[in-house]
């Protein structure tokens, strides 16, 4: 995208210091029906406020009187070095806040040198945001349309060079989403969404927008879920298909043989289900309760990973964990806390929706720079050496 909108959002920016003032760029581009569904989470959004509360009352204690010539902020995960412990998550409906969100996001976090999680629930081929990618890529399924589809998306995800499955769990239904209700996009899984869009007069100027960058009418299906014909499913259809969508361990065999490469659990809340997946030979694990946007009242995730990390130490498996990631100094905790590395939801998004490709490399060098100076701070030249000897619990 070159024109006059994203120029002018481009300059911004530059004045663009923290996540959260790319958060406040993002709320003022975006009409607020779109934001919403970004920004939300499940019922009264309780886990949603305390995944950020569980950093902010957590604690450094910096080891000082040393001096690095360099800090390593890199890692391997499932396989891949990446390099900055800061992978993007799978995020649905990115299309509609950026033209090609999906590929225009992949293409900055790969350039950022660390891995891009493409969503089933998304508007761009997989193919498309893929070769986007000068990095590896994730692609995160979900059953959408059954076996038979799903053994597709895995068949195009292998040949595109995808080198993880994620396989997301905590999705047995959506989750109750009252902000998308009360702005009448409920099942807001893009569909909601676009529909929305376009029958509200106030969404006209950033769909028009939107659409002036698609010549093939590409806003209104799913392009990674191939119904048996070859079509793409329809966006209409996205509703009656999630309760069937999510993975169960039953399924994990199947999957298994047909993608025959590494795969990674996400949505796992407790010791029990880390367990299980280790158990099934996962390469990894998320600690994630989907940003807060599936069952409210579940633990934040940086308690979920204390009580998970310690005990997965002798399981040949990483642990990596979401939600609420907001700063450098956030992704330091979690690391300190047993994650090898961290995913970003939202606050990649923020960057994206702002300006595109900018953004989400802002978003990335942002948190990179922090991390890199909270290292400094605390003592530490490599992730290796983050422990919890570095955290204490605020007294506050
Ligand atoms: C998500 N997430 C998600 N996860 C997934 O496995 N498949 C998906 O399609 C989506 N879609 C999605 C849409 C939106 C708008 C958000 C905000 C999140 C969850 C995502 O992968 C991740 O777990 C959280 O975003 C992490 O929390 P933070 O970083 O947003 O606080």
């Amino acid at each position: 995208c070159h024109d006059a909108t994203v120029r002018r959002w481009t300059q911004r920016l530059d004045k663009c210091f923290t996540i959260s003032d790319l958060k406040s760029l993002f709320e003022k581009r975006i009409p607020p029906v779109v934001g919403d569904y970004f920004l939300g989470g499940a019922s009264d959004e309780r886990t949603l406020r305390e995944n950020e509360a569980a950093f902010e009352r957590t604690r450094f204690a910096p080891n000082y009187g040393i001096r690095y010539d360099s800090i390593d902020t890199s890692t391997t995960v499932a396989g891949t070095k990446v390099s900055m412990p800061i992978i993007a998550a799978p995020v649905g409906s990115l299309r509609t806040v950026w033209p090609h969100g999906e590929a225009v996001a992949a293409k900055a976090v790969g350039e950022a040198g660390t891995i891009c999680t493409l969503s089933t629930l998304t508007g761009t081929r997989l193919e498309e945001v893929r070769a986007a990618s000068p990095h590896d890529c994730w692609f995160q399924l979900y059953l959408v349309g059954g076996q038979e589809v799903a053994t597709k998306a895995i068949e195009r995800a292998k040949k595109a060079g995808y080198t993880a499955l994620v396989l997301t769990i905590d999705t047995p239904v959506a989750g109750l989403r009252y902000r998308d209700m009360r702005n009448g996009s409920s099942q807001a899984i893009n569909g909601g969404l676009l529909q929305k869009m376009r029958f509200a007069p106030q969404m006209s100027r950033h769909l028009s927008w939107l659409t002036s960058y698609y010549h093939d009418g590409g806003l209104m299906d799913f392009p990674n879920i191939e119904l048996p014909g070859g079509e793409p499913m329809p966006y209409a259809d996205i509703g009656n298909q999630l309760q069937k969508a999510a993975v169960t361990w039953d399924d994990i065999q199947w999957i298994r043989d047909a993608w025959q490469g590494p795969i990674i659990v996400k949505g796992v809340h407790t010791l029990h289900d880390a367990q299980k997946a280790a158990d099934v030979g996962a390469a990894a694990i998320v600690v994630s309760n989907h940003g807060g946007r599936q069952l409210d009242r579940v633990l934040p995730t940086l308690d979920a990973l204390r009580e998970i990390a310690p005990h997965m130490k002798d399981r040949n498996i990483d642990v990596l964990m979401d939600g609420g990631i907001r700063s450098g100094g956030d992704v330091a905790i979690a690391i300190a806390r047993g994650a090898k590395a961290v995913l970003i939801g939202r606050a990649y998004t923020f960057g994206l929706g702002t300006a595109g490709h900018a953004g989400v490399s802002k978003a990335f060098s942002i948190l990179r720079s922090e991390l890199e100076h909270t290292m400094r701070q605390l003592g530490c030249a490599s992730l290796a050496e983050l422990d919890e000897s570095y955290l204490r619990d605020s007294r506050v």
